[in-house]
């Protein structure tokens, strides 16, 4: 059982991945966490971002064991995870890690940008999880302040303007909907309504 759900930063997709992998005794694997580490051991290198031949050893390398979210969870790492996810190489290597990861018993949560276009589209289930730039620029401007972090509303705004852009414009796996996902709005829903609207599919596909 492989449930695909996709959508972009701060939208709730992590929280609702997990929360559905606690309940069902699934496998979960955050994604962008694998694209964060290769854009972490470039950078630990010393290499620039721009270097596909060193981006492309990192990625066949990846060990999905050895993620660290927390290491992998400061902003310039994102920032710099959306640079490298444009090139083909480096997708091509981290998402026959991830379809690996997929074929886990009794089943696998993932979620990302392209799991359920790409990475595995014949998922029974795919969802893809959404919510307005202004509330999840919000989310992540609170989750900000309360770790004790200087924040700049408009800029963070800026911030997942510009990502959601990189996301949706790369030629590779731009983010999109699958034709058959559901779509989930969280801009006025919370996490636990989420789940049980998810809950509802995942039943019925069981
Ligand atoms: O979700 P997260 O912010 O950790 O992802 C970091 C970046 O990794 C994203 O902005 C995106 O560019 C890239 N990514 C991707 N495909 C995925 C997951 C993440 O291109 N399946």
């Amino acid at each position: 059982m492989i449930i695909a759900i996709d959508g972009p930063a701060a939208a709730g997709k992590g929280t609702l991945s997990r929360r559905i992998a606690a309940e069902y005794g699934f496998h979960h694997l955050d994604t962008g966490l694998t694209y964060r580490a290769v854009a972490k051991a470039l950078i630990d290198a010393g290499q620039t971002l721009d270097d596909e031949v060193a981006a492309e050893a990192f990625a066949e390398g990846i060990d999905l064991a050895g993620l660290d979210r927390h290491a992998l969870s400061a902003h310039a790492v994102g920032e710099a995870a959306s640079r490298i996810a444009v090139m083909p190489a480096v997708r091509q290597a981290l998402v026959r890690a991830q379809r690996r990861f997929s074929e886990k018993t009794p089943g696998a949560v993932l979620d990302g940008r392209d799991i359920g276009t790409v990475v595995c589209p014949q998922a029974p289930v795919k969802l893809f999880v959404t919510a307005s730039p202004e509330v999840r620029a919000r989310r992540r401007f609170d989750e900000m302040v309360a770790t004790g972090q200087t924040a700049d509303f408009l800029s963070v705004l800026a911030d997942i303007r510009k990502r959601d852009a990189r996301d949706t414009e790369r030629a590779d796996s731009p983010m999109r909907p699958a034709e058959d996902a559901h779509l989930i709005d969280t801009s006025e829903m919370s996490i636990e309504a989420a789940f049980l609207a998810a809950k509802t599919l995942i039943d019925a596909a069981l």
